[in-house]
Order: structure tokens, then C-alpha cells, then sequence
């Protein structure tokens, strides 16, 4: 008898689908679906870009139990026809374009009404056990003075992001934006809405290009000084591990509401300490001008997620050794003059035996 999938929730799982497929996120998440032996519908905008899907493609697994579904975000019902029969939804795409000459109509709007408009599929199918959105620090602590902790009852302040425009507002206001609707909606149609908050992620990805992230938290690899003030008081997590809690979050029985996905914490300095170490061959900046040398991390408490039971298994080592072969074999920042920590143990990833289940069963 064909298997489409395993236990979550309670219930037996259908096919899920996966948003936002081929980005960096998206594709490392449909890898760990496929793993764990679901059937994964990933949607894309445009299926016919080899150079996005061909990733995908290639995962074990994926000819028998991959589909790549074309849905945009800003077309109204554009997701109906991935998740109608699904049992669940990993939410993940979404736009990034923090240049854009109109944030309101090109990043916020599509956010939010693709959000309001993939929960109404949800709502439509019948089927769909649990939505799953990735949600993002950028809707928890973005406000006029840090605190020296955060946690998932903490909303930022888009006055402040509206009024000061710092680099990425459009980013901040739609994230916080769709949530709010989605629990909302949720709320009233009595959906199973679940948000995962990563903060900054990091790690090895099977996405083409660099990701967003990377360019953040490889700033101080490449010298790109405008991403400085995001790595000031940064807080960090392993893609394989924000993956991870995903599916443990879509499979445990008691999850509810938002999790903090964060594993660790620093500033800026003690950043580049550990990565001159590691990376001696990059001249790695030593100051920062306009940056304390006092300043203290600022804390994202993951207690909540902890507490259900998930443990996180990578140390920021291992996030930046990962993160600096991957982008190293894919041509993506320069090797420099001497060799980057053989590829042993820290950087790899965790996969564990057996961990993969037949679908064909
Ligand atoms: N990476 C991080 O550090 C981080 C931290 C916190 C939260 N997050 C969240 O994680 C999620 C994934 O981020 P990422 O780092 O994987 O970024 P990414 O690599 O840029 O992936 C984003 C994906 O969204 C898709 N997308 C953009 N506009 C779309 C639209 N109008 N309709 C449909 N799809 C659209 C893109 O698809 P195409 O391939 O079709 O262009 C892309 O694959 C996002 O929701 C983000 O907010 C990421």
C-alpha cells in the first residue's frame, strides 16, 4: 500500500506542501521532508527555471515522492490547486527585495494577501491539518532600544519601522503583518496555525545563488560594511536545525502558536573572533567604527520550543564552517590564500541513521 506520509498530530499525513521551494530555506526543507518519507509538494514561480528546480529534482527521493507546482503570491488563489488534498503547509516563501521603489505594492501587499490568500486554500481543501509559517525575527525586536532578551510574546514596533526606514523595514512590516493576519484568520476558521521565528540562519544550502542570508552573515568574509549594523548584536541558528524544528513543530501533538527558533547569540566582535580564528586567510576587521567594544549580546529565548521536547545540535562552528565551503565550492565568495577547515566533523551535517522512511510501503 502506498505511504504519503507519517504520523503528525495525531492523525495520519497526506502530502505536504512547501512554499518558496527553491530558496534557501524552501529547498533545505523539502530535503528533510523527503527524508523523513513525506510526499512534498513544492511550489516555485517558475517551474521552468532549471537552474532553481534542478536541486530539488536531484534530492533522494524526489522522483517518486517530489511535485514542483507553479504559485505566485501576488495572483490571488495562485496555491489552491498545490493544497487542495494536503494535510499540511510550510509556509516559507516570501519577497526580499529590500531595494524595492515600491515596498507597499511590491514586498508588504503580496506578503500579506498571499498569506491570507494560501490560508483560505487551507481553509478550502478541508484537509489541512496544520499550517506551518515562517515567520521571522524581523516581527519580534525590531524597536527604538534593544532589550537584553526577547521572547515569542514580543511584537516589534512598525510605527518605528515606518517612521525611521532602516534598511529592510518593508521586510519587518510585511512579516509582522501577514502573522497577525494569519492568526487572525486561523483564529475565526479555527485553522491550525504554527509560526517558527529564525533569526539569523546559517549553515550549507542546496539553493543556486547566494541567499539572502548568507549575505548578512558572511559580511565580514566579503567586507560588505552595510551589513555590519544587522551582525552588531546577532542571534544565530543552523538551517539543518531550524528544519528540523519545523517538522517537529508540524508533528508534535501540543504545538501551538509561535516558536522561537534560535540556538545561540553574539555581538559583532565576538563574531569576528571565532571567524579569525577559523578564517585567518580573510582579514577579518578587528573594529567597528560607530560600535561599542562593550556592547552585550542581545537573547532570544527558544524556551518554548525547548521545553516541547527539541534540542538544537549545531554550534555557530559548525554554522560558518558549513556556510563557508558551501559558498566556497559554489563560487561564491573567494577561497583566499589557505584552506578553510577540512570538512570534518563540525561542519557537517547530522543526518541520522535511518532517518529516512520508504514511502512505497
Ligand atoms: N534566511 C534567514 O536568515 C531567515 C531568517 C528569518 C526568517 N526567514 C524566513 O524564511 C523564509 C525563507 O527565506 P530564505 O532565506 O529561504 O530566502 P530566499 O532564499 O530568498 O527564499 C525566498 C523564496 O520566496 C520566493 N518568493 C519571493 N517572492 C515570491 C512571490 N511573490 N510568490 C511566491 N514566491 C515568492 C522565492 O521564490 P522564487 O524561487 O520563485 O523566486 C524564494 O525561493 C522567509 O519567509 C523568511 O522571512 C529567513
Amino acid at each position: 500500500m502506498k505511504q504519503e506520509g507519517r504520523e503528525m498530530g495525531g492523525g495520519k499525513a497526506g502530502p505536504v506542501v512547501v512554499t518558496g521551494a527553491s530558496g534557501f530555506v524552501g529547498s533545505w526543507l523539502v530535503m528533510k521532508l523527503l527524508q523523513a518519507g513525506y510526499t512534498v509538494r513544492a511550489t516555485v514561480r517558475n517551474p521552468s527555471d532549471v537552474g532553481k528546480t534542478k536541486p530539488l529534482r536531484e534530492l533522494p527521493g524526489a522522483k517518486e515522492r517530489l511535485s514542483i507546482w507553479r504559485a505566485d503570491l501576488s495572483e490571488e488563489g495562485s496555491f489552491d490547486e498545490a493544497i487542495s488534498g494536503c494535510t499540511g503547509v510550510f509556509h516559507v516563501a516570501t519577497p526580499m527585495d529590500f531595494d524595492s521603489k515600491d515596498p507597499e505594492n511590491e514586498v508588504i501587499k503580496p506578503t500579506v494577501e498571499g498569506m491570507l490568500s494560501i490560508m483560505r486554500a487551507c481553509k478550502e481543501a478541508g484537509t489541512v491539518k496544520r499550517v506551518v509559517f515562517t515567520s521571522s525575527a524581523g516581527t519580534v525586536n525590531v524597536e527604538e532600544r534593544q532589550r537584553p532578551a526577547y521572547d515569542h510574546d514580543n511584537w516589534t514596533d512598525l510605527d518605528f519601522c515606518r517612521r525611521v526606514k532602516m534598511t529592510g523595514w518593508m521586510y519587518f512590516v510585511s512579516k509582522s503583518l501577514a502573522e497577525k493576519a494569519a492568526m487572525e484568520y486561523a483564529r475565526e476558521k479555527e485553522l491550525h496555525l504554527i509560526s517558527v521565528i529564525p533569526t539569523l540562519v546559517v549553515g550549507p544550502f542546496i539553493s543556486a545563488g547566494m541567499p539572502p542570508s548568507m549575505v548578512t552573515a558572511l559580511a565580514l568574509i566579503t567586507g560588505n560594511e552595510a551589513h555590519y549594523s544587522i551582525l552588531k548584536q546577532v542571534q544565530l541558528v543552523h538551517l539543518d536545525d531550524l528544519c528540523d524544528a519545523m517538522v517537529y513543530l508540524f508533528e508534535h501533538p501540543d504545538a501551538r502558536g509561535r516558536y522561537i527558533c534560535s540556538s545561540h547569540e553574539d555581538t559583532i566582535h565576538g563574531l569576528a573572533r571565532m571567524l579569525r580564528q577559523r578564517f585567518p586567510e580573510y582579514g577579518i576587521p578587528e573594529k567597528f567604527a560607530g560600535i561599542d567594544d562593550d556592547i552585550e549580546p542581545v537573547h532570544f529565548s527558544s524556551k518554548k520550543l525547548l521545553d516541547l521536547g527539541f534540542r538544537f545540535r549545531y554550534s555557530p562552528e559548525d554554522m560558518f564552517d558549513a556556510a563557508v565551503r558551501t559558498c566556497r565550492e559554489k563560487g561564491l565568495i573567494p577561497v583566499g590564500d589557505r584552506p578553510a577547515p577540512a570538512a570534518g566533523k563540525t561542519g557537517d551535517i547530522l543526518v541520522e541513521e535511518g532517518q529516512a522512511i520508504g514511502a512505497e510501503t
